[in-house]
């Protein structure tokens, strides 16, 4: 017994320094960088885009968000990188009308990036159909042993029937791909929903029926209770000096049998994005949310 001690003991003081990490933290953002070409669309945000754009990356940088899904990342896209600095960055799939306007911005390498494109989309309100719009899947490695499925997308906007018809349709998309290729994963769902608990016809619930993930809003900010639709919509200002109101930029997450993943801090984080002068840079607030993961 005494001698099986005296060999195990310095072998234990050994093992900490050589096993991986057991548990960290991360964050992410979703940010919809309002890159259309301004004379198709100004977002009615102040000021010239290129500069805006530029400074959304140095504020990416200098924020050192470890995991950024942009959206509407379309004209302004190689002044947003030259701006920012993070090592793993999604080769843009291009502006108008070719590209996605989805790309990624992260401290951490992944594997298995796939461009998706939606199944249906609507030419009513918000003329979805000019662009090639969809949702990206890459498998992130945040720590030895610890890869986590992001999903980024760009859901249908507007609100006919039809429009509402093809958002539904693309977020079932996005679930079933999920059931699909991340089996048994840890899963990070993060970008525009254009969705709202609250419009009727909606469908935000998918990812916590169908998926087993919550929404970090929900979960972080409203208790566990989802608005029900019908209800007033709980607009927000932008830059919001909260985060009780609702915004179609959401963040759904699950861990798994291997990974215990948490949501532990969610901002709307418009006052964290603003030019020099204070005004906004995009039309949208982006959303900024702290992770802590840890190996069962
Ligand atoms: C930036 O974040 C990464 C993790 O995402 C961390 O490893 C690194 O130390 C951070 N750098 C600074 C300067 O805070
Ligand atoms: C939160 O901010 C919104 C504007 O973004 C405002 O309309 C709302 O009243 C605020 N809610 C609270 C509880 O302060």
């Amino acid at each position: 017994m005494h001698s099986l001690v005296s060999i195990l003991l310095p072998l234990l003081s050994v093992i900490p320094s050589t096993i991986s990490q057991s548990s960290g933290t991360f964050n992410t953002l979703t940010f919809n960088v309002a890159g259309l070409p301004a004379i198709l669309n100004d977002n009615a945000v102040p000021g010239d885009k290129t500069a805006n754009t530029a400074r959304i990356g140095r504020l990416f940088t200098q924020h050192n968000i470890s995991l950024i899904h942009v959206q509407e990342d379309f004209n302004y896209h190689a002044t947003l990188y030259a701006n920012d600095q993070h090592p793993h960055r999604t080769p843009t799939s291009g502006g108008v009308p070719v590209g996605s306007g989805l790309n990624s911005l992260s401290n951490f390498p992944w594997t298995g990036f796939e461009r998706v494109k939606w199944e249906k989309c609507s030419t009513f309100e918000g003329a979805d159909c000019l662009t090639p719009k969809g949702f990206t899947f890459m498998r992130v490695n945040f720590g030895q042993g610890v890869w986590i499925d992001a999903y980024n997308l760009h859901a249908d906007a507007g609100t006919t029937a039809a429009d509402l018809a093809a958002r539904a349709s693309n977020l079932r998309q996005v679930s079933n791909y999920i059931n699909t290729h991340s089996t048994g994963n840890p899963v990070l769902v993060f970008g525009d929903s254009n969705t709202r608990y609250t419009r009727t016809g909606d469908i935000p619930n998918i990812f916590s029926t169908a998926n087993g993930m919550k929404d970090a809003w929900i979960e972080l900010i409203r208790g566990g209770v989802a608005p029900q639709p019908g209800t007033d919509a709980l607009l927000c200002d932008n830059p919001s000096p909260n985060s009780t109101c609702e915004v179609v930029d959401k963040v759904w997450y699950r861990g798994s049998p291997a990974v215990d993943l948490r949501a532990v801090r969610l901002q709307y984080a418009g006052a964290k994005f603003l030019q020099e002068n204070g005004a906004i840079l995009s039309d949208h607030n982006p959303v900024l949310v702290d992770f802590a993961w840890r190996l069962k």
